[in-house]
Parts: structure tokens; C-alpha cells; sequence
């Protein structure tokens, strides 16, 4: 093993005893996909692992070579990789929304259901609705160890918050629901008609507070979840890794290691772009705390476009203090 893959074995195995899921976040082209194809190869030593993107730019089926989205194969011992597509899983999301809508107001037959999905379709929040099933998913699979490379940083941020917020509002409408429930069954006993208080509102309730709840918690849950966080060494990048901090620290979330990518020699690049690399670096050097690891990639002098080619940025892999 090269000393950049020690180093990178000993950090995101660090205190990892069960199974465990590491989310890479950072702003568009950083190098997320790289990084995770990375770390992958570093978990299959110990585990089965899967690397799954959820990127809709779908670069993971390129560099990879995966046949299809959604269908899982196996890249390297023990390895395995699936590139999701949001289209097919929006479809069987909005249908699902249907049964739920009749099973749970019968009443809205007059409405037209098929307006209603194309709504619910449109509505804000929909793709990372599916983005948080599918991360349920994930928690659910036998793998020892996933990689979960994300989209661009704003929809991730939502995906992350979603859980506690949906949480949250499920509990103040579970409230309400009960209050209409409790009113009905006072009239149905003022008027002396039966009234059976089994409310199929307040069932699918409870089971989306569980669901939600379940993901909050695993998120939330060190032993589980840790997030690594790719930036280059640019001013915006670097920016971004500090909300997506500041994000984690708000959901008790734990950033394992920030990641500073395509790191330019003195060589490669000319003195003004050194000096706002340096500044960049010494910024990233700051963030995050001490749990936070933070490492260097170095620019590769080709485009890695192959898991093999992508193995060889280990031998470019340091200490970001080591720079
Ligand atoms: N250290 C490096 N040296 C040279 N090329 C790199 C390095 N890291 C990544 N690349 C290249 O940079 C490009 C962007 O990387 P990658 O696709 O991993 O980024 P991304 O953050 O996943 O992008 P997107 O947001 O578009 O999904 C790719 O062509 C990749 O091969
Ligand atoms: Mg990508």
C-alpha cells in the first residue's frame, strides 16, 4: 500500500466498528465522484462496499463503465457500484402517491387524481423526496460499507435537513389530525351514531414519523454516518465546504474529512493562482475542527477516466499540514 492509501484506510476507518455509511459532499466538478470511487477501493479491503451515485449528471456510468442507472455491478473485489436516475424512481413515486391519496381520503375521487400526481410531481421538494428514499434504501442494504456520492451541494443540504424537518411537521399535524378525530367522535356520540376512531390519516402518519424519525437518527448516528467533503483549493469551493460544516454541526451530523482536490504543484500553475490556492488551503486548514481530518490530492498531470486510473491519485494523496 502506498502511504496515500494508509492514509486514507486509517481515516475513514477510523473508529468504524459495524457497518458504515460515508456521504462525500461538495460543489459541482471538485472531484465527488473521483473521491468516492476512492474511497470505495479503500473500504473493499475490509468490506463489501458499494459506491452509489446519486448525481443526476450520472458521470459514475462514464467513468466506470456501468452498463445502465440502477443496476448494481461489481467494478473490483469486494467492490460493487450503481448509479441511480431520478425519471424511472419519479414515476413509481408519484403512482405509489396515488394509492396513498385514495387509500387515505377516499373523498378525493372527484377531484381529478391525474392532475394531482402532475403536481405532486412538480412540487418543490419531490427529487429529494426520492433522493431521502433512496437513502433509506441504503441504510436498509447488506453492504458492510457505502459511499454515497451526492448532487450539487444545495440539493444535498436539503436531502440532509429533510429528515428532521419532515419529522418535525408529521408530529405537529399528527397533533391536528387528532384533534379532528377526537371532534368527530364527540359528535358521533352527541347525535348517538357508532364512530370507530381507527383513522387511516393518523396510520400513515405514524409510519412516515417512524420512517423520517429512523433516517434522522441514522444520519445523526457517528457509528453509522460520516461525511467527507471535497473542495478544490478555490475561494468558492472552499466556501461551500464551510456551510456544508456548518450544515453538519446544526443536524449533529460528523465530517470525517475535508478533502482538498487538484492541488496544483508550483510547476503547473502561474503565481497568481499559487497565491489564492495558498490562501484557499490555509482557510481549509481551519475548518472543521480536529475530528475533521483534512488531506491533499495532488493535480494528476491526465484526467483520470477509469477506476484504475482513479487508484493512482492515492500515490498523490497527503497530509493537508504536510503540503
Ligand atoms: N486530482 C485530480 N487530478 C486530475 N484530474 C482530476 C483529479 N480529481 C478529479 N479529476 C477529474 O476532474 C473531473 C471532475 O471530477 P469528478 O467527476 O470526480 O467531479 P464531481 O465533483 O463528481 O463532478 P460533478 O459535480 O460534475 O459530478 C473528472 O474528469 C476527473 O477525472
Ligand atoms: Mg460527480
Amino acid at each position: 500500500m502506498t502511504s496515500g492509501a494508509e492514509l486514507l484506510s486509517e481515516i475513514l476507518l477510523d473508529n468504524v466498528k459495524g457497518r458504515h455509511t460515508l456521504i462525500v459532499i461538495g460543489k459541482g466538478g471538485v472531484g465527488k465522484t473521483t473521491f468516492s470511487i476512492l474511497a470505495g477501493a479503500v473500504y473493499a479491503r475490509k468490506g463489501r462496499t458499494l459506491v452509489a451515485s446519486l448525481d443526476p449528471a450520472k458521470h459514475l456510468i462514464e467513468y466506470l463503465g456501468l452498463e445502465k442507472p440502477l443496476k448494481i455491478r461489481r467494478i473490483g473485489e469486494n467492490l460493487y457500484a450503481v448509479q441511480y436516475d431520478i425519471a424511472p424512481l419519479a414515476k413509481k413515486l408519484s403512482s405509489e402517491y396515488t394509492i396513498t391519496l385514495k387509500q387515505v381520503m377516499p373523498g378525493l375521487t372527484i377531484v381529478n387524481l391525474d392532475e394531482v400526481v402532475k403536481a405532486i410531481r412538480n412540487a418543490p421538494g419531490f427529487e429529494e423526496e426520492i433522493f431521502l428514499r433512496i437513502l433509506e434504501e441504503l441504510y436498509e442494504s447488506d453492504y458492510d460499507y457505502v459511499v454515497i456520492d451526492t448532487p450539487p451541494t444545495g440539493i444535498t443540504h436539503r436531502i440532509l435537513t429533510l429528515p428532521s424537518l419532515h419529522t418535525f411537521w408529521i408530529e405537529q399535524l399528527y397533533e391536528l389530525r387528532t384533534k379532528i378525530i377526537s371532534l368527530r367522535y364527540a359528535i358521533a356520540r352527541a347525535l348517538g351514531r357508532e364512530y370507530k376512531p381507527s383513522d387511516p390519516v393518523l396510520r400513515k402518519l405514524e409510519e412516515l414519523h417512524e420512517k423520517y424519525k429512523n433516517l434522522a437518527e441514522n444520519l445523526r448516528n457517528h457509528d453509522r454516518t460520516s461525511v467527507a467533503i471535497v473542495a478544490t483549493p478555490e475561494p468558492l469551493p472552499v466556501y461551500e465546504a464551510k456551510t456544508t460544516l456548518e450544515l453538519l454541526d446544526r443536524l449533529g451530523m460528523r465530517c470525517r474529512v475535508l478533502v482538498i482536490n487538484r492541488i496544483l504543484s508550483r510547476e503547473e500553475a502561474s503565481s497568481s493562482i499559487l497565491e489564492i490556492q495558498e490562501k484557499s488551503i490555509r482557510e481549509a486548514k481551519q475548518l472543521g475542527g480536529e475530528s475533521c481530518r483534512k488531506i491533499g490530492i495532488k493535480q494528476h498531470s491526465k484526467t483520470p477516466r477509469s477506476l484504475e486510473e482513479a487508484l493512482e491519485l492515492l500515490n498523490l494523496t497527503v497530509e493537508l499540514d504536510k503540503l
